[in-house]
């Protein structure tokens, strides 16, 4: 959505105090651009609707892992939630503090498993018993100890797209409300393991925030009953999930009453909240710039064709996800075409938008598909051997090239050409 990241000035779309086209001009396209302001608010709004009550917030790196996005939330105070090696590699790597980590997924392999007991992370969030019982073993083989949370499914249902929604007995997430007293019990009297926290994450994109709230309450009477039995929890992990708007009509779920409404349980169980928030945060921060390639008509239908595509940012093929199309340059002349807006791939899934109604657009125009900046990029693969856009980080004027565009021999890196063809092979 266009609020005051993204204005128009004289016609002309800015990011900050940056001309779009100007940043095209300079850095080609596709590009991804991320207004460092916007993500620095949004989780201050975090922050602010927090304050007094003890918390965490794990900022959820594989919404969008750029190492400049996540140096710049870390210098706000952020932690981490991350759910593989390769992500904690990402938060060391940006100088985040270990500390500060909550290590979520529902396969974690002994080598990450160790990775993160040897960088003393804050907890795992354990999605299963014999992930409990794994971690136990490899922390005596270190000599540590590991502090967890089990992630519990309390059967809530989050209503959102059936891809994104995970917190119903049928998912393959966290473990049975029901069994958990039972995984608790076993968990407490294993060596190598401090069981201190009880979480949850019912799903993403979530505009009512009536079902985190059901998910919250089933999760704080298991810490009562579990504090019965004399396990001292003390964490409350409630994951992330707020949505966004994607359309005008569609309305944010708001950080403050969510916090205010759940404030009352968690200060009288005097826990510490952390949430895993990913998208709320970087959603729409963040576009992808796109030039139009060319225009063309089959049969009634017309197609605009521009240089991104489905492998820079696969939503709309994955998820059926709506995004706002808008010109960079607006023209008042321009008539109103209805049109798909699809890319190069070969494939007729690949397409941004179907049946819309857009401003008419020429070969060269730039268009902005907004609302790319969670789970957008680090969605990005080089199918059919198109390389990677770059990335941009926009601070005032500043434009930060935060990822270059990706170069041919990026694309063949550690591939082999010779296999059976060397001599004497
Ligand atoms: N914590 C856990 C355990 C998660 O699984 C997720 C997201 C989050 C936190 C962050 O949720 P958020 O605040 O971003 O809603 N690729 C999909 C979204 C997948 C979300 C996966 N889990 C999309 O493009 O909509």
């Amino acid at each position: 959505m266009l609020d005051k990241t993204f204005t128009y000035r004289n016609g002309f779309l800015f990011c900050e105090d940056v001309a779009l086209s100007d940043i095209a001009a300079l850095h080609g396209t596709p590009a991804y651009i991320y207004s460092k302001s916007a993500i620095i608010d949004r989780f201050r709004a975090y922050k602010a609707a927090l304050k007094g009550l003890s918390h965490r917030i794990c900022y959820s790196v594989k919404a969008n892992s750029n190492l400049a996005i996540l140096a710049a939330l870390k210098a706000e105070g952020a932690g981490f939630d991350i759910v593989s090696g390769g992500e904690l590699y990402r938060v060391l790597a940006c100088g985040g503090d270990p500390r500060s980590v909550v290590f979520s997924g529902v396969g974690k392999t002994e080598a990450e498993i160790r990775f993160a007991l040897e960088r003393e992370i804050h907890s795992f969030n354990c999605e299963s018993e014999a992930e409990v019982y794994l971690i136990s073993r490899i922390a005596v083989e270190l000599g540590r100890t590991a502090v967890i949370a089990i992630r519990v499914n309390p059967d809530v249902n989050a209503i959102t797209h059936p891809y994104i929604s995970t917190g119903l007995r049928e998912h393959k997430f966290g473990v049975d409300i029901g069994a958990a007293e039972r995984i608790y019990a076993a968990a407490a009297h294993l060596p190598g393991i401090s069981v201190q926290g009880v979480s949850c994450h019912i799903g993403s994109q979530l505009l009512d925030v009536e079902p985190l709230l059901e998910a919250a309450g089933k999760a704080l009477e298991l810490v009562s009953r579990l504090r019965a039995q004399g396990i001292p929890i003390r964490n409350l992990d409630l994951g992330g999930g707020l949505g966004v708007p994607y359309r005008a009509s569609e309305r944010a779920a708001d950080i403050e009453t969510f916090i205010n409404r759940l404030r009352p349980n968690v200060e009288g169980a005097g826990l510490t909240l952390t949430l895993e928030p990913g998208r709320s945060i970087v959603a729409e921060a963040g576009l992808l710039l796109t030039r139009v390639l060319l225009n063309k008509c089959n049969g009634q239908k017309t197609f605009v064709i521009v240089d991104a595509a489905m492998n820079d940012l696969i939503r709309p093929s994955l998820y059926q996800a709506h995004h706002e199309i808008v010109p960079v340059c607006q023209d008042p002349r321009a008539d109103r075409i209805r049109a798909d807006v699809v890319g190069p791939v070969c494939e007729t899934g690949d397409f941004f938008a179907r049946g819309r109604e857009l401003p008419s657009v020429h070969p060269g125009d730039l268009l902005a598909i907004q609302t790319t900046g969670a789970y957008g990029f680090v969605l990005a693969s080089n199918y059919n051997s198109r390389l990677r856009p770059c990335e941009l980080l926009v601070d005032g004027t500043r434009i930060i090239l935060a990822r270059r565009r990706e170069t041919y021999e990026d694309l063949i890196r550690g591939e082999l050409s010779n296999i059976g063809t060397e001599p004497g092979a």
